[in-house]
């Protein structure tokens, strides 16, 4: 099954994939919206064709998800990977990969969809935050879920620390993720996720 990961910075989750080694996954490029994107040079020196699609280059939303899916599409990929991708895309771009397009969100949807996931979990004092792998629907933040990671919340947390362990959870939960869907045992009835035979 080939891959296409896009991302816009330090590309972390993208590593894990890498680093995962997934059998029967082949990545076949990793995209930035940024030309500054970290992660690109992790991608070129793991031999991955490493592209940017640079959305200030473009002069509307439409321009820039039409040039993206143009270089998505040349290397026909059965899953598209958003890993810290940080452009909200179009409805027609979201419909062109519905059902072989992912996304990791930084909270345990439905709690705090958007930006801020880690601030929002402590000032709204709960006990339990994590990250989320969805498919990606045109509603943000809102797909059906495939995976969860749940870490807890300490009195002392900060922001910074919450987001340090979410992270570690990030990259054990997404490879997993990948993996069931490269091993075609994800099955989507509305907006649950059955995972067939999972080696959990
Ligand atoms: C992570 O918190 C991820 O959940 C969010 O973007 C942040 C950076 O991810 N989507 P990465 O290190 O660029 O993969």
């Amino acid at each position: 099954k080939k891959l296409v990961i896009l991302i816009s910075g330090r590309g972390s989750n993208m590593e894990a994939i890498v680093r995962a080694a997934i059998p029967g996954a082949k990545i076949a490029a990793v995209i930035a919206n940024k030309p500054t994107a970290a992660g690109l040079a992790f991608a070129r020196a793991h031999g991955i064709e490493a592209e940017v699609v640079d959305h200030t280059a473009y002069a509307d939303r439409d321009a820039f998800d039409n040039a993206l899916a143009i270089a998505i599409d040349r290397h026909e990929p059965d899953l598209v990977v958003l890993a810290g991708f940080m452009r909200v895309l179009g409805d027609a771009f979201v419909r062109r990969y519905e059902g072989r397009m992912i996304n990791i969100h930084p909270s345990l949807l439905p709690s705090f969809p958007g930006l801020h996931t880690h601030r929002k979990a402590i000032e709204s004092g709960v006990r339990l935050h994590g990250a989320t792998v969805h498919f990606v629907t045109p509603t943000l933040d809102c797909g059906p879920i495939i995976a969860q990671a749940a870490v807890p919340v300490g009195a002392d947390d900060t922001e910074a620390s919450l987001a340090a362990k979410v992270l570690v959870q990030e990259h054990v939960i997404y490879p997993q993720a990948v993996r069931w869907f490269v091993e075609g045992r994800l099955r989507v009835e509305g907006n649950r996720v059955t995972v067939i035979d999972a080696d959990l």
